[in-house]
């Protein structure tokens, strides 16, 4: 029953499949409402009512792969490109810095241009202008010599999510060049290499089943990553999904509300595709037990050019410059922001 499954979460053990699939389809409105309560309780107890800010800077609009649900897939030729040089982003930084960011997430498509060397050099650049800050990259799948050298240059955190562990699935979301196998590779190589590490899905993409999701709930249980990143599929125009219909905010809202009962200490963002989708989807992300919030801090002159998907948001309290605003947005349901790295539990700097 709901009741039980719930204990088996609160003391920290494994519901099972079958356990997974009644918690993610057969709970009533009731129910669903009180796994978020519980959800966000479970964060409370872990982190207070702080949410941790991670300054985004989107450093390119390239991108070599052809993912069939993004706008910037290579075949686009309707995507505005841009790619960021070395000195824009450190003044990203820099504007970051000065707003209270102890976090900067480098966030770009696979870019050749921008290569291994170049991300080096930069990584590098950072560490000497901001020693205690925290540097999160998010460029895709490379060799694991690569991860390492940009471990040794002072990058000590890593998004990328897995997407779907269903080797169908996967199939239908990619072109066959595209390997899901490869990216759980890059994934086991990140953690072994001690980057705090980050994997997770889109919601509602197409052909996405209950047991995708419950492949997903599996390999999250099996890798253990330190932060989860879950958001709604968007339609993004000029991409073979451009028709499909947007995944469900609520559906997201529960897992992110399962992954928090599961995973007490993880870090999970009530991610920008979730405030797209609903005015007040970053809030409810938050009342499901979401830590973390990405406000967006790429130069304005190409803010909104990294379009993923469509009505992307990146003004308000989703731009750094609106921490006023999200401050307010967050005291409104009892939350404030917590400023600092935010790591996680256990990879505090020091320890
Ligand atoms: N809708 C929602 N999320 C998307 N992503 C890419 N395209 C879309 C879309 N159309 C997500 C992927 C990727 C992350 C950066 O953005 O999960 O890993
Ligand atoms: Fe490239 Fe990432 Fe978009 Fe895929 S999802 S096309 S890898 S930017």
């Amino acid at each position: 029953s709901f009741s039980a499954l719930l204990d088996v979460l609160l003391v920290g053990k494994s519901p099972g499949r079958e356990g997974w699939r009644l918690l993610l389809a057969g709970l009533d409105d009731g129910q669903d409402a009180s796994l978020r309560a519980f959800a966000a309780e479970a964060a409370r107890k872990r982190f207070g009512n702080g949410v941790f800010i991670r300054g985004l800077v989107e450093i390119s609009s390239w991108c070599r792969n052809n993912c069939y649900y993004c706008g910037l897939r290579r075949s686009n030729r309707f995507a505005s490109r841009y790619r960021l040089s070395q000195e824009q982003i450190l003044d990203c930084c820099r504007e970051g810095a000065r707003l209270g960011f102890g976090t900067f997430v480098l966030q770009g498509g696979e870019d050749t241009e921008q290569d291994d060397d170049w991300i080096e050099d930069l990584i590098g650049k950072l560490r000497m202008e901001f020693p205690r800050h925290a540097i999160t990259l998010s460029v895709g799948e490379r060799d694991g010599e690569v991860y390492r050298r940009w471990r040794d240059a002072g990058a000590g955190r890593y998004l990328l999510r897995h997407e779907t562990r269903n080797e169908a699935h996967y199939a239908r979301l990619h072109p066959r060049e595209m390997d899901g196998a490869r990216r759980r590779e890059c994934l086991r190589t990140l953690k072994a290499l001690g980057y705090q590490t980050g994997a997770g899905m889109m919601v509602g993409t197409p052909g996405q089943t209950w047991d995708c999701l419950l492949d997903d709930i599996a390999f999250l249980e099996e890798l253990e990553p330190e932060m989860i990143g879950m958001g709604p599929f968007v339609p993004a125009a000029h991409t073979p999904f451009a028709r499909h219909p947007a995944g469900s905010v609520s559906l997201t809202l529960r897992l992110i509300a399962l992954m928090r009962l599961r995973f007490p200490d993880a870090l999970i963002p009530a991610t920008t595709a979730l405030a797209t989708l609903d005015a007040h989807g970053r809030e409810a992300g938050i009342l499901a037990g979401a830590n973390v919030v990405m406000p967006n801090l790429s130069p304005l002159a190409v803010r909104g050019r990294y379009s993923i998907y469509d009505h992307k948001a990146s003004g308000g309290s989703e731009a750094a410059e609106g921490l006023h605003r999200l401050e307010q947005d967050l005291k409104k349901i009892g939350y404030h922001i917590s400023y600092g790295r935010g790591d996680s539990p256990g990879h505090e700097v020091g320890k």
